[in-house]
């Protein structure tokens, strides 16, 4: 049976297209909704213009108030029916509420290799602490941030000059690399990590 994808982002959404351009073919996957939590996110245009059905819940209105957000969110999913929802980009923190309904099914890229530097500043965090190595991880979302199950890693060097604006641009392609392994795998039932380099 093809699992339906539901992608959410935040952003231009690089790694919303890279999953999406992947799911062809014996993929055992198919996008079903791109949903954004920002109207102008410039991801949705990319999706529409791949054909896949796109939404946008604004966060802004509802302030402080993250469950009613998120009410509005489940009730795009629950219009889409998907079996696995890819974080890609997706810059708002979920609820544990939110979390345990999707619990299992629910992945996300985030830029170091896990468990260093969950939360932002990623590559500048690597850089002042004189890493030589960095990337990329792909987890299962857990109700702790960026702390779920990994499944699967990309590392680049850390190079003498670098910035964080450069890391992140020697980061990004691995990641387009690595979140459509990783899916490919899970949608396929498998759970055995992937680490490229
Ligand atoms: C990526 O580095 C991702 O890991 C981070 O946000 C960046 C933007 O991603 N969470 P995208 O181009 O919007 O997919």
């Amino acid at each position: 049976m093809t699992k339906r994808v539901a992608i959410l982002i935040s952003g231009g959404g690089s790694n919303m297209v890279s999953l999406a351009e992947s799911m062809t073919g014996d993929h055992p996957a198919r996008p079903v909704l791109v949903l954004a939590n920002d109207p102008a996110a410039g991801g949705l245009a990319k999706a529409a213009a791949m054909g896949i059905p796109t939404a946008a819940v604004d966060h802004k209105p509802f302030g402080k108030d993250r469950a009613a957000f998120e009410d509005a969110l489940q009730a795009k999913l629950e219009e889409a029916q998907p079996d696995i929802l890819c974080l890609a980009g997706f810059m708002r923190i979920l609820t544990p509420g939110f979390i345990a309904k999707w619990e299992g099914r629910m992945l996300n890229i985030h830029p170091s290799l896990l468990p260093k530097y969950k939360g932002l500043h990623t590559h500048a965090r690597a850089l002042e602490a004189g890493d030589t190595e960095h990337g990329c991880s792909v987890h299962e979302v857990t109700a702790e941030l960026d702390d779920g199950p990994i499944l699967g890693q990309a590392r680049v060097p850390v190079l003498p000059g670098d910035t964080a604006d450069m890391l992140a641009a020697r980061v990004l392609p691995m990641e387009h690399k690595l979140y459509p392994a990783v899916l490919r795998n899970f949608a396929a039932g498998a759970r055995e990590p992937i680490f490229i380099s």
